[in-house]
């Protein structure tokens, strides 16, 4: 699975709090072109129901928590992200639904592109086909 669980280092302790510093191509490992959040999502919704043919992109809940399901066309895996130090790396060709977001989660998004359309499959059938096609 083109996905992975990323530990960032948290500056700082209990008392004086955190800082975590994301850098392009150090802690994230690509260069990072556009950054986005999500917040204010009811807790029976679903996001997301996509993948993408090349954008690559780091998911932090940087409050609260939230679910995502990572799905390659072969197998499916749940992630839970509840701590403001943990990334999930997310590459191409990965269809992705996020869920339970907690009550005022934000959930940051970390991208290594500008928002193209053209690059997202909306669809999970066409999906499962790009899939077939990529391994020819
Ligand atoms: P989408 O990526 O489908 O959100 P999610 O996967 O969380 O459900 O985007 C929702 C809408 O926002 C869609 O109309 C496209 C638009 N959008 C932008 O205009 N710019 C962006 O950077 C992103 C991520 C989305």
């Amino acid at each position: 699975m083109n996905c992975s669980l990323i530990r960032f280092k948290d500056i700082g302790d209990e008392i004086e709090g955190f800082l975590i510093p994301i850098e392009a191509e150090r802690n994230v490992t690509f260069q990072i072109k556009r950054v986005y959040y999500i917040y204010g999502v009811k807790q029976d919704v679903i996001r997301g129901y996509h993948a993408h043919k090349s954008l690559e992109q780091v998911l932090i809940c940087v409050n609260g928590s939230v679910k995502i399901k990572v799905d390659d066309g072969t197998e499916t895996e749940i992630i839970t992200l509840d701590k403001p130090h943990t990334g999930c790396y997310i590459g191409p060709g990965i269809w992705r639904e996020m869920y339970e977001f907690s009550q005022n989660s934000v959930l940051l998004v970390i991208a290594s592109a500008f928002f193209d359309e053209n690059d997202y499959i909306r669809d999970y059938n066409d999906f499962v086909q790009y899939k077939k096609t990529q391994k020819i």
